[in-house]
């Protein structure tokens, strides 16, 4: 427990000992517990910069999701171990889009005629099989900071995207910020025949969507919206672009977790928000932040599970054993895996800005 003062010492002693071997990187969406040992916080675009830039480092606890532990190994040096404190802190997006169900796609689009003139664009939040996907196909990966910029970039190229797996990120980003029309994009489930849709439907489409979504941010409703807006004069209501397409029409600003922490950060005092995206980083804002009214957009969304899975006990286990000369929960990625999926991660972060 956060309140532990044995383990807040013994995680305090351990990293001391690993010294500038260990660097520990946390996402927003973590416990306090775990955040106060992160050497830095970040969104999921600054985090995967983070670990390409420290190549002093032997270890890095990654204290995020799977994917995100993998996509560091892919970007840091042969000799660095990427640790995830605890394996099972998965990411139920990620998991619905599988390397089979998405060659099958691409079968799919080339019987339609038109994956030569599609380009795969996967978010982040997907496995390292999906990045390599895109990076032998052309393609390239995105995070919720940077979706136009690439968006724009693949459309450079092709005529179509293929956007991976977070349906609400891509429609959000292709109708708001690009100006894409709804009637553009079709939805494309892997869980039906030809993805349940047809080739002329296909040869239409200006954006595929893959038919998957967050299970957080998914249950932020427009009902909320209009409640707190109702409950709390003057608010402002800032959500993650991973929520509904409808709840991010009704809000007042849309961005990655670290746009949300910046935006509430510069407010003047007397501000008020509501904020749509996970809790932990809600409650922290909130706190950080009294002489502001800082409120969660909708009372019974709960936790990430998966980021909840990393805690100080964990965290503690996987420092102490370092400091013991032992490796645990190292995340690896294969040699041909990372191959391609370093070309579609270096794809996004080559791009200017
Ligand atoms: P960002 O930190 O990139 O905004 O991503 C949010 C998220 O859901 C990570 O799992
Ligand atoms: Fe995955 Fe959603 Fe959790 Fe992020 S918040 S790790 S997208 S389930």
């Amino acid at each position: 427990p956060a309140s532990d003062p044995n383990l807040v010492e013994r995680a305090r002693r351990a990293k001391a000992q690993l010294g500038e071997r260990v660097f520990v990187l946390g996402h927003h969406y973590q416990r306090d517990e775990v955040i106060q040992f992160a050497d830095v916080t970040g969104d999921s675009f600054k985090l995967a910069r983070e670990a390409a830039a420290r190549p002093e480092a032997e270890f890095i606890v990654f204290c995020g999701v799977h994917f995100m532990a993998e996509s560091a190994d892919i970007l840091t040096s042969a000799d660095q171990q990427v640790i995830l404190p605890d394996l099972a802190a998965g990411c139920s997006m990620a998991d619905m889009a599988r390397l089979a169900q998405v060659e099958d796609c691409w079968d799919v689009l080339a019987d339609a005629g038109v994956a030569d003139v599609t380009v795969p664009v996967t978010y982040m939040n997907s496995s390292a099989d999906i990045k390599a996907f895109c990076g032998r196909e052309g393609g390239v990966v995105c995070t919720s900071s940077n979706a136009k910029k690439v968006m724009e970039w693949a459309f450079a190229r092709g005529e179509k995207v293929l956007f991976l797996p977070d349906q609400h990120l891509g429609r959000n980003t292709a109708v708001l910020q690009l100006g894409l029309g709804l009637d553009e994009c079709v939805l494309y489930d892997p869980h039906r025949p030809n993805g349940g849709l047809t080739a002329d439907e296909l040869r239409a489409a200006k954006v595929i969507l893959w038919k998957g979504h967050c299970s957080v941010h998914g249950r932020f409703t427009p009902e909320a919206v209009h409640d707190v807006r109702a409950r709390v004069p003057g608010v402002r209501v800032i959500v993650h672009p991973e929520c509904q397409h409808e709840v991010v029409l009704l809000a007042d600003e849309v961005g990655s977790t670290e746009y949300i922490i910046k935006a509430v950060e510069s407010a003047p005092p007397g501000t008020r928000w509501a904020v749509g995206t996970e809790l932990n980083l809600v409650q922290r804002l909130a706190k950080a932040h009294p002489e502001q009214e800082v409120t969660f957009l909708e009372q019974h969304v709960c936790y990430c599970s998966t980021m909840n899975r990393i805690d100080l006990p964990h965290l503690v286990w996987v420092l102490e054993n370092l400091v013991d000369g032992h490796v645990v929960n190292q995340v690896t990625v294969d040699a041909e895996t990372e191959h391609h999926a370093k070309i579609a991660l270096q794809r996004m972060l080559d791009l200017p800005g």
